[in-house]
C-alpha cells in the first residue's frame, strides 16, 4: 500500500509537470489529507473551516516553507533560455518531385518516414510526416534546396540498412548516402541533401523531426540576414562562427533553427522550393514586409508569403527562399501527425507499436 508521503509526492509531481490543474491538485490533496486525518472529504460548496489548518497532517510537509520548497519556490532560473522569439515552429519543407514512386522509395522506405494518411493521398502530391514536421512533395519538375535539411530519426543504426534496400531501385538517380562523423547524409533521387541524426540533447525531446534547415548563402550576407530576422520578423537571431565559417542562426521553434551559412561557392539559381513557419506576431512582420514591397502572396486570412531576405539597413536582397508564413490561428497549427516505427515488419511484428508516439522522447 502506498504511503501518504508517496501519494503526496506523486500529486506534487503530477501538478508540477502540468498533468493536473491547480484546482484538481487542491481537491485531491484535500481528499487525500482529509481522509487520512480521519475527516470526511468535503462536499462541493461546503464551507471550509476558518483559521489555519495543516495541509497534509504531516509535520515535515506542513512546516513553514516545506511546500514552497517542494514546488520549487525560492529557486532561481534563467528564464531567457525559454524564449523562442517570434517564429514558434518550422513545420514543412516543400520541394516538388517528378516521380512519386521514387519519392516514396526515398522518403518512406529509405528514410523510414510516414506518409500522411489524411492529406494529399493521391499521385499529385505527397505529405510526409517527420515527427511534428513534414516534407511536402507535389508532383512537378524537381526542385533542390540550396543547402540541406536536418532530420532526426529514432533508429539511426538501422538507417543504412533501409537506404541500402532502395539503392537498386534508385540506381538511375542522384540517390546516394554515406555515413559521416555523427550523422548519415542521404541524397534524394534529385539531389536534395538530408542529414540524419540520432535524437540528442541539442534537438530537445525530438525523437523524429526536422530540427533545422541550413541554407548556403553568399559570403558577406550573414549579418544582414540576422538583421532581417530580428528587425523584420521579430525572431531571435545572431551571427555566429564555427569551424566551417560564419552563419546566421535563427530560432525557428523549440529545438529548431534556420541556419544561413556563408559560402564562396557559386549558388544555383533559385527554383521556388519553400519552407513554412508559424509566427506569433503575424501582423507586425506583415506590415514591415508590405512597407518594403516584399509580400509575394496574400494566401488567405491566416497565411502570406515572401521570398526575398533583405538587409533592413540597405534594402539589398541577400538571399531568396520562399517563406510560407502562417499565424497561430491557422487551422493546421498543431495538427496531430501520424508517425510509425519503420522497423515494424511482418516477421517481427510487435503489437501496439504502430500507434505509439514516435515523434518525441518519452
Ligand atoms: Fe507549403
Amino acid at each position: 500500500m502506498a504511503t501518504k508521503d508517496f501519494e503526496v509526492q506523486q500529486l506534487f509531481k503530477a501538478y508540477r509537470s502540468g498533468l493536473i490543474s491547480e484546482a484538481l491538485f487542491a481537491q485531491q490533496m484535500d481528499e487525500l489529507c482529509g481522509a487520512r486525518n480521519g475527516q470526511a472529504p468535503k462536499a462541493d460548496g461546503a464551507a471550509r473551516p476558518r483559521g489555519p489548518r495543516p495541509l497534509t497532517g504531516d509535520d515535515r510537509l506542513d512546516a513553514p516553507g516545506a511546500m514552497a520548497a517542494l514546488m520549487g519556490k525560492g529557486r532561481t532560473y534563467d528564464r531567457t533560455t525559454e524564449d523562442l522569439g517570434n517564429i514558434v515552429a518550422l513545420e514543412h519543407v516543400n520541394v516538388t518531385v517528378p516521380d512519386q514512386t521514387k519519392a516514396a522509395l526515398f522518403y518512406i522506405n529509405g528514410l523510414g518516414l510516414t506518409r500522411d494518411p489524411y492529406m494529399m493521398t493521391g499521385p499529385a502530391n505527397m505529405w510526409v510526416n517527420v515527427g511534428r514536421q513534414q516534407f511536402h512533395l507535389p508532383t512537378s519538375k524537381p526542385q533542390v534546396l540550396r543547402g540541406h535539411v536536418g532530420v532526426v530519426v529514432s533508429d539511426l543504426e538501422a538507417l543504412p540498412r533501409r537506404l541500402s534496400r532502395v539503392k537498386e531501385a534508385l540506381a538511375d538517380t542522384r540517390f546516394e548516402f554515406c555515413e559521416r562523423d555523427g550523422y548519415i547524409e542521404a541524397v534524394c533521387p534529385w539531389g536534395n541533401r538530408v542529414r540524419c541524426f540520432a535524437p540528442q540533447k541539442r534537438f530537445g525531446t525530438m525523437a523524429v523531426g526536422i530540427p533545422y534547415v541550413e541554407f548556403d548563402v553568399p559570403t558577406g550576407t550573414a549579418d544582414g540576414i540576422t538583421r532581417f530576422y530580428t528587425q523584420i520578423m521579430g525572431a531571435q537571431a545572431a551571427t555566429l562562427e564555427d569551424a566551417h565559417g560564419r552563419f546566421a542562426c535563427v530560432t525557428a521553434g523549440c529545438g529548431q533553427n534556420l541556419f544561413f551559412r556563408e559560402t564562396d561557392r557559386p549558388l544555383p539559381p533559385y527554383d521556388h522550393h519553400h519552407i513554412q513557419v508559424y509566427i506569433n506576431d503575424f501582423s507586425g512582420p506583415h506590415r514591415r514586409l508590405v512597407e518594403r514591397n516584399l509580400i509575394i502572396q496574400e494566401s488567405d486570412q491566416h497565411q502570406y508569403r515572401f521570398e526575398n531576405i533583405v538587409d533592413p539597413e540597405s534594402g539589398r536582397v541577400l538571399f531568396t527562399v520562399e517563406h510560407e508564413v502562417r499565424s497561430l490561428k491557422h487551422p493546421l497549427y498543431l495538427r496531430p501527425l501520424v508517425n510509425r516505427n519503420p522497423s515494424q515488419s511482418i516477421m517481427q511484428y510487435a503489437p501496439g507499436e504502430d500507434a505509439r508516439n514516435w515523434a518525441t522522447l518519452n
